[in-house]
């Protein structure tokens, strides 16, 4: 799938929109610079898994567990930027919740895959060629693809609307 988003409120809607997509036992990986969107994604999975707290960019915390207001699963948001391997995410003793949970790992490409059978890859890129508008240096569009690796996602209904690139 892919899709172009303007701001930061489609960037959330979008991400209310891919929590239905998922389930307990998910694994999603965040890739994109810094400032691309990705705690802004997430945001919106917390809001549409309808979760406790307040999803933010974490600077020391690097994993946060957000328990759902009803039924449905646990949002697990892991900042993996500080984290060198695999072995470190290892220590955290993500596996232990993963099941029950939505784990997202931003900063977790190459790092993050082995926690779990398969996962969802969503790459936040600035298209080429955009401009950066002087006043707000973190302003425009965004690129968002997602491509997945094993059974489990396979035939899932990926939103449609004004994202849709
Ligand atoms: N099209 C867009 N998509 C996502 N965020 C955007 C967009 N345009 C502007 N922004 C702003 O860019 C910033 C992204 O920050 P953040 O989500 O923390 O990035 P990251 O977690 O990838 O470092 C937010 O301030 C957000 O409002
Ligand atoms: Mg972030």
């Amino acid at each position: 799938m892919k899709y172009c988003v303007a701001d930061g409120d489609a960037m959330r809607a979008l991400g209310e929109a891919l929590a239905g997509v998922f389930r307990a036992g998910d694994l999603v990986i965040l890739s994109g610079g810094l400032g691309a969107g990705k705690t802004t994604l997430v945001q919106g999975i917390g809001a549409g898994l309808d979760v406790r707290g307040q999803v933010a960019s974490p600077t020391f915390i690097i994993s946060r567990v957000h328990e759902p207001r009803a039924a449905g699963p646990v949002l697990v948001h892991v900042d993996a930027y500080r984290l060198g391997s695999l072995e470190e995410l290892d220590h955290l003793d993500l596996d232990a919740s993963t099941d029950e949970a939505v784990t997202v790992v931003e900063w977790g490409e190459g790092k993050a895959e082995a926690l779990a059978e398969g996962h969802a890859l969503i790459t936040i890129d600035r298209p080429r060629g955009a401009l950066m508008p002087e006043e707000d240096p973190a302003a425009g569009d965004r690129a968002v693809t997602i491509t997945t690796v094993g059974d489990s996602w396979k035939g899932r209904a990926w939103p449609v609307g004004g994202w849709t690139a």
